[in-house]
């Protein structure tokens, strides 16, 4: 941790939960807590819940969980640090310097130079643009027609067409070479005899982070030649699977819709007709790390593509990585073999708007692509086709949403709606008996590694990690069945590193005799799953009737617990006599019995 507890305490305690959280959205009070609608997951009816004495938020509906620092990483995107930082400014508090360790502390010293060095790049360029030398690039940007508004608020720039005039520049406003190198906007030459900028006689645009920090550049050619686009290398500060081009812009237009193409002139035209929720990937594939980052401003996007067959591909590439992030997905493909900002500069802004509404679901979209590889007149390629869309259908959930395409697939074959039915039901099944043998052989490898956790947080198949929130629960509370269960049970125990650090927390806290305050356990984590872990441990509420179910509960859970700690010592021991003590003890378990 880089903050002494109670640095953190003093931050989360000068920011009320529900006051920071009421400046993203609204809340009602409802009994001791506070509901609105979760920022999270998208939903019409509120499940996220904020209460003002455990200063925890919770969602019932997507699980989404933490203290008020959480809730600034989730809501920002920023990392611990970061979010401590912001909430120690809104509270007025001045922090001590972070106590790193050496080396973090090294890195988070370069990052800090490298945002440094990317604005003053910006700069450099942008004023290349707009001094003699520019003159041709500034042409070239009024060719295409972007305003001088949008020119400044994208930064848009020009590297000059020299070696190493950057690099210079750079020295000069006091870089050190390393600080230069690890940029990625400088090169050592390959005969090792001196340096280069990356960069030089292309226009460039500035690439932001989500918190509108220069991270990196793309520059384009101006006139023919390869690469069109010459883009910044991943660095420490640029991930170009985890950030997307204009995104910074975007999200501050607070919908609950993006627009996603991607080129970044496309990006800048659709913004400057006035569609500004839209940004663009940096020329990478679509990753699942996008659509995470996506899915935390937005639950509908729509993919706007070129109408060549590069478009297609990439958006059906794209399509299942948003879907499986849960959010609603649309397509529109431009017509007339334009990209989209060929079509808004020959059609006109609202021309655009008008295809936006039109867009497709992506589901119509993958049932027409599929539909092209096939001749309806041939009664074998029809059926292959039935076959695909119906594979394609099988992955919608919704019985409405289903039957509104088998009917659709079945109009356009001839193929009874009941034939596309029972083929999705075979397709269900296979589905289903391939999902029970994955999952069957990733629990046997879980259990073969030697991985800390102990099974799959996803897949609690056996309910150990439930069972282990139960107990912490339990000891959270009542503190004379928590003096029993720390007589038996060692935190170790848990081998879920999370789970173990907060039963030790919660043993600590009822040795010294103090009180436990959950808000306070989430900041023993800076990673937001165990924050989420630990709030969610401390919000489920579970209230046992009697002293008898208690007693039930915690001896079924202490055995789960103890019985799968001891399948994990038994797989990892080196010796016979270590799996040998291991069954004996797993052997005396079944007469262990905790009375209460
Ligand atoms: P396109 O070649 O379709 O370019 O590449 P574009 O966006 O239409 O660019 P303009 O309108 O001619 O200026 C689409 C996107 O693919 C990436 C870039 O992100 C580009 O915007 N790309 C393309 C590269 O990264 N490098 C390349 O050499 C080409
Ligand atoms: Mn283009």
């Amino acid at each position: 941790m880089y903050y002494p507890q109670e640095i953190l305490e003093e931050v989360r305690l000068r920011n009320d939960i529900v006051e920071v959280i009421k400046g993203y959205l609204p809340l009602k009070k409802k009994g001791s807590s506070y509901f609105g609608l979760c920022p999270f997951h998208n939903e019409n009816t509120p499940s996220f819940s904020v209460s003002a004495d455990k200063q925890l938020y919770y969602c019932f509906g997507c699980g989404a969980a933490g203290n008020v620092i959480s809730f600034i990483m989730q809501m920002e995107n920023c990392d611990f640090v970061e979010a401590v930082q912001k909430l120690a400014d809104r509270a007025g508090i001045t922090l001590p310097k972070a106590d790193y360790s050496p080396e973090t502390a090294k890195k988070e010293k370069l990052k800090t130079r490298l945002y440094e060095l990317h604005s003053a790049a910006g700069l450099f360029f942008y004023q290349k643009l707009h001094s003699p030398e520019g003159l041709k690039a500034l042409e070239y940007v009024n060719k295409r027609k972007i305003s001088v508004p949008i020119q400044r608020k994208f930064g848009i720039g020009f590297a000059p067409n020299s070696r190493n005039e950057l690099f210079e520049h750079l020295k000069e406003k006091g870089f050190t070479l390393e600080e230069i190198l690890e940029s990625g906007l400088v090169l050592e030459n390959k005969s090792k005899n001196g340096y280069h900028d990356r960069f030089y006689n292309r226009l460039m645009f500035p690439i932001f982070d989500i918190q509108g920090r220069c991270i990196g550049f793309g520059g384009r050619i101006m006139e023919s030649g390869e690469p069109k686009y010459l883009n910044s290398p991943e660095t420490i500060i640029f991930n170009k699977k985890r950030n997307l081009y204009g995104l910074n812009l975007a999200r501050a237009e607070r919908k609950k819709e993006i627009i996603i193409v991607e080129g970044y002139m496309d990006m800048i035209t659709i913004y400057q007709a006035g569609y500004r929720n839209v940004a663009a990937s940096l020329g990478t594939a679509f990753t699942a790390e996008h659509a995470l980052l996506l899915k935390k401003f937005v639950s509908d996007v729509i993919l706007v593509f070129d109408s060549d067959s590069a478009g297609e591909k990439a958006a059906l590439r794209a399509i299942p990585i948003l879907t499986d992030a849960g959010l609603r997905v649309k397509v529109l493909q431009v017509p007339d073999g334009k990209d989209p900002d060929e079509y808004i500069k020959h059609n006109g802004s609202l021309e655009f708007g008008k295809l936006i509404l039109n867009a497709v679901s992506y589901m119509d979209f993958q049932i027409k692509c599929a539909r092209k590889k096939y001749s309806m007149d041939d009664s074998e390629q029809k059926m292959l086709f039935t076959r695909e869309a119906a594979g394609l259908i099988s992955n919608l959930s919704s019985p409405i949403e289903r039957d509104m395409y088998i009917k659709k697939v079945s109009d356009d074959t001839g193929i009874s709606k009941q034939a596309v039915e029972e083929e999705i039901f075979d397709t269900d099944k296979k589905r289903d008996i391939e999902f029970n043998r994955e999952a069957s052989k990733q629990k046997i490898r879980k259990y073969d590694t030697n991985n800390k956790q102990l099974l799959p947080n996803l897949n609690d198949a056996k309910g150990v990690l439930q069972a282990q929130n139960s107990i912490i629960s339990i000891c959270s509370t009542k503190k004379e069945i928590c003096r029993r269960i720390m007589e038996i049970l060692k935190p170790e125990e848990l081998r879920d590193e999370t789970r173990s650090k907060l039963l030790q927390y919660v043993y600590d806290c009822y040795l010294a005799g103090k009180d436990i305050v959950p808000a306070d356990a989430v900041n023993l984590f800076d990673n937001e799953e165990s924050q989420k872990i630990t709030a969610s441990v401390f919000s489920v509420k579970t209230d046992y009737d009697d002293t008898e179910e208690i007693e039930k509960a915690v001896n079924e859970n202490i055995k789960l617990i103890k019985r799968a700690n001891l399948d994990y010592i038994a797989s990892n021991a080196k010796t016979i006599e270590e799996i040998q003590k291991a069954l004996d003890m797993k052997k005396k378990l079944e007469n262990f019995e905790l009375q209460l």
